[in-house]
């Protein structure tokens, strides 16, 4: 059997994993708002609409922050339209997702939403079609406390307290062609600055996000991040950064190796930052936010029929993947591989959380929610990834995609809670053909004993989950053991382990 090692030692820490790594997003797409978290008449929904099971299932997921309301929506959302009485909020158009907004839910529902999900709000303002006058209204209108036009306006509404919502980003994905109101970098830097500006003026205490380039292969990436951070570096505290994976081409093994392709992008985005910082002579070291993250592939067929054909629909069925057992290993190495860069990724969002590209579905006509593949390497890694994240040295054999070489067997990562005394190893096998006996060293973690051996594994990759039927859900093994201060572990192939010690 081919081996693997790690060391692991308390010294060698990374960083404090920030709990908003954790988070998630919502936006007016599909079936996310309508169906999703929000379905009055529905017995399982509460007194004000919320489907309650959905509630449940996020804070079981211990999602601390929400992004909201968009994506490619807030480019064109007119924050306007959805506050107030609700029999007053226009129907309009939804260019992005071509679908028919009914604004029956809006921004302090979302705010009532979040809580009752013990979350808080990421929220998204709108500089494609709209910009700094807006967006310092929307600032106002949520978190003033009163006695101006827009503060004053939301009390009206029936909301006495500020919002206080502390994360806001500057617009979404302002490279994409795709995207209403596209800047040059040049344009959205100027535009960021001066907005961010104006921002702080009103709340010095809210944090801003820089829109980074919409991924990796957009030509003009790092150049954007380059050019627009040159503008808007002193003014905000995160760069954006979203990817999507997927394994269009079938091939398992390739597509196991994605974690490789986000851990460049990382590093690439951290030069880039380091290069302004440089440049600028700046005493500040930014952050990054990866505000949308996930495996999205499996539906694109669907939903450019669906927004070609059918348009101009309220909650269409749009981005529905159904996720399978390789997705859930893939979602497994990306979580590892945020925690790794757990010293500047600071903020991240599995996009998204409801019914669209999501760990939880409902099912359509109101029917019962249920989880997807990937809500449990989330759920795991979300309840206990939170510590310090350790640096372990490895060793393991390597193998060759078709587009990817030296990737590794073993992906791993540790977490140790020093509160709790705990210490968590996620460890993803992603060799498809054989197993991998690993030994990890854990000497310097006196005292601590095995808690369990959690493992995800499948015979079948495709397979997935149903409202009807639970296929893939991650069970307790016994291929660990610790003797000595070594942890002797069978990862079976393509398998993802959460192996946990705890002081006696
Ligand atoms: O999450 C789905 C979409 O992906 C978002 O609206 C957009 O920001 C990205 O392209």
């Amino acid at each position: 059997m081919k081996q693997a090692k790690m060391l692991i030692d308390k010294a060698f820490k990374v960083s404090e994993a920030d709990e908003r790594i954790y988070g998630s997003f919502i936006e007016h797409l599909g079936r996310a708002v309508y169906d999703g978290i929000y379905q009055p008449g529905n017995p399982l929904s509460d007194e004000d609409g919320f489907r309650q099971d959905v509630i449940d299932m996020v804070k079981e997921l211990g999602v601390p922050i929400v992004r909201y309301p968009g994506g490619n929506f807030v480019s064109s959302f007119v924050w306007e339209d959805s506050v107030g009485p609700v029999e007053e909020r226009p129907k309009r158009l939804e260019l992005a997702w071509r679908s028919l907004e009914t604004n029956a839910f809006g921004m302090n529902e979302f705010a009532r939403w979040v809580r009752k999900a013990d979350a808080s709000m990421m929220m998204a303002i709108n500089l494609g079609t709209r910009g700094i006058a807006d967006a310092c209204n929307l600032l106002e209108y949520c978190n003033h406390p009163g006695g101006t036009k827009y503060s004053d306006m939301r009390i009206s509404h029936g909301v006495k307290e500020p919002h206080g919502v502390k994360v806001w980003c500057l617009g979404n994905e302002m490279d994409g062609p795709w995207q209403l109101g596209r800047k040059t970098m040049e344009e959205y830097g100027r535009l960021a600055e001066e907005t961010a500006k104006a921002m702080k003026i009103i709340d010095p205490s809210i944090e801003l996000v820089s829109c980074g380039s919409s991924n990796i292969n957009m030509p003009t990436f790092p150049q954007w991040e380059a050019t627009t951070l040159e503008h808007t570096y002193e003014y905000v505290d995160f760069v954006s950064m979203h990817n999507y994976y997927g394994n269009p081409s079938n091939d398992t093994a390739d597509f196991l190796a994605a974690a490789d392709d986000m851990d460049l992008f990382i590093k690439s985005v951290i030069a880039t930052c380091d290069f302004v910082k440089a440049k600028k002579r700046s005493k500040k070291t930014l952050n990054l936010s990866f505000d949308e993250w996930n495996v999205w592939f499996h539906s694109n067929e669907a939903d450019n029929d669906l927004m070609k054909n059918h348009p101009w629909q309220v909650a269409p069925p749009l981005l529905e993947d159904i996720y399978t057992f390789e997705d859930a290993l893939v979602v497994g190495t990306l979580m590892i591989t945020l925690l790794r860069h757990a010293d500047r990724i600071k903020m991240a969002c599995l996009a998204q959380l409801v019914n669209v590209i999501a760990p939880i579905m409902t099912q359509i006509g109101g029917g019962k929610a249920w989880k997807q593949t990937i809500y449990y390497p989330f759920l795991l890694t979300s309840r206990y990834g939170r510590g310090t994240v350790l640096a372990p040295v490895a060793e393991s054999p390597v193998h060759d995609t078709c587009t990817h070489e030296d990737v590794t067997d073993l992906l791993g990562t540790a977490v140790w809670n020093q509160e709790k005394e705990e210490l968590t190893i996620f460890a993803v096998n992603r060799n498809v053909d054989e197993d991998l006996k690993l030994e990890t060293d854990v000497r310097s973690l006196e005292g601590y004993t095995l808690v369990e051996h959690v493992v995800l594994e499948n015979q079948d990759m495709k397979a997935a989950n149903s409202a009807e039927k639970e296929t893939v859900a991650p069970c307790n093994t016994d291929r660990s053991s610790l003797s000595d201060g070594i942890i002797t572990s069978i990862l079976g192939k393509a398998s993802w382990n959460m192996i946990r010690l705890k002081k006696a």
